[in-house]
């Protein structure tokens, strides 16, 4: 593992065999702030330290604005996170609100909110992406200031842009949005609603009742969005989320980190938004038998989002309630807590309640944290959730990586698939 210091934009500094991308377009590009054109070169050639949030940060990323997932039965799905995860419906766009092709439910907990589409007729690009890939991520949207800003620094970057920056109006005030294209079939879609007082956009009807949130099993806010990527393009992606939108790499796992006796697979962990926002992206290694990886990637039909892991204060609570609810999580062995306290050391929960819903648990530096994955959401083995509760540390459960992915592999090979 080697980790980079939080905070910390290290220019010039790049390890291992990624080769330095142009941008594909607008290198010669003037910022909008009448600075310097950006040009990776320069920031190279002078080999400084430039802390974020400095005038160079051309992305300031306010933190997750949605997750839409694009899904068969956009109906049955959103009665699932809604009774077995403890969102609350909040707003919905279908046609009985003028549209036509799609209908979306959103729903929230804490500070996260999902977007749940399907598409109504077989040529509808909703339909044909849940044929392809099954119930999935589709679109990781961010909150901007502004986003022409956004786009316009991302794209000119080199960034593949997907939709052009465009307001969204109704009475309750507008929205600017705009999308950029990333691994697979997925979208960063920049939100900038801070002029919008309506439940989530223009065009949605509110469904809360009483205007009541309900108080949920206590998730509290996304932590961080993982991608998987086919072999040999983890580094194509971590140097476009470097050169498009200023993001930094954070810690990075080998295939010797994440091994077990038959698999293995690489991640690097990227930051940005000052930290708000982690997106570590994974690519299978060679290993004795079938990765993880490769299977999701068979499944999903290509790359795509592989976890979305949301934050508790009380993961106990919290894994209880889920439990109670119907969620099923991924099985540890008794053998795993048999030195865990050892090698975790003293934290605030009881060892007995975290050995008996079969929470992980590791320590670094920074503190420790506790940590927990769902089976997968759906009949395809790929998306699944982890539970995360942080005192301190800003990892990843290093500690607890054999642990999972032998855990992964009891599942895997229970499918035929190992
Ligand atoms: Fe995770």
């Amino acid at each position: 593992m080697r980790r980079r210091g939080p905070g910390l934009r290290v220019c010039g500094s790049r390890e291992g065999n990624g080769t330095q991308r142009e941008p594909e377009s607008g290198k010669n590009g003037e910022s909008s702030h009448g600075g310097t054109p950006y040009r990776p070169d320069d920031a190279a050639a002078r080999g400084s330290s430039k802390i974020e949030g400095m005038p160079d940060d051309f992305m300031p990323l306010e933190g997750w604005d949605h997750l839409e997932l694009w899904v068969g039965n956009a109906k049955q799905a959103a009665y699932f996170y809604e009774q077995a995860f403890g969102f609350t419906p909040v707003a919905y766009a279908g046609p009985e609100t003028g549209v036509r092709d799609r209908a979306s439910y959103v729903l929230e907990q804490g500070e996260i909110r999902l977007v749940i589409t399907s598409g109504l007729r077989a040529d509808s690009e909703v339909a044909r992406f849940a044929y392809a890939h099954g119930d999935g991520v589709k679109d990781v949207a961010l909150r901007v200031p502004s986003a022409q800003e956004a786009y316009r620094q991302a794209v000119q970057r080199g960034a593949v842009g997907v939709v052009e920056p465009h307001w969204v109006e109704d009475e309750l005030g507008r929205v600017e949005l705009a999308a950029i294209g990333t691994y697979g079939e997925n979208l960063h879609t920049f939100v900038n609603r801070s002029a919008y007082e309506g439940v989530y956009l223009p065009g949605y009807v509110s469904t809360l009742g009483n205007g009541a949130v309900r108080e949920g099993v206590g998730l509290r806010a996304v932590d961080h969005v993982v991608g998987n990527v086919e072999l040999g393009r983890m580094n194509r992606w971590v140097e476009y989320y470097e050169q498009t939108m200023g993001f930094t790499e954070m810690i990075h796992f080998s295939d010797e980190d994440i091994a077990t006796e038959y698999s293995a697979l690489m991640s690097k962990v990227m930051t940005g938004g000052k930290g708000k926002i982690k997106f570590p992206i994974n690519e299978p290694a060679e290993g004795r038998r079938k990765s993880q990886i490769e299977e999701y990637l068979d499944y999903f039909g290509g790359p795509g989002v592989q976890h979305v892991a949301m934050q508790t204060e009380d993961i106990i609570a919290t894994v209880d309630a889920l439990r109670e609810r119907g969620i099923r999580f991924l099985d540890t062995p008794d053998t795993y807590y048999e030195d865990a306290e050892q090698r975790v050391g003293e934290i605030s929960e009881d060892w007995a309640a975290i050995r008996r819903l079969k929470i992980l648990a590791d320590r670094d530096d920074d503190g420790y944290l506790l940590q927990i994955f769902t089976k997968t959401a759906q009949d395809r083995p790929t998306l699944f959730f982890e539970v995360i509760e942080r005192h301190g540390s800003l990892g990843f459960g290093h500690g607890n990586f054999k642990a999972l992915f032998e855990a992964i592999e009891r599942e895997q090979a229970l499918r035929g698939n190992l």
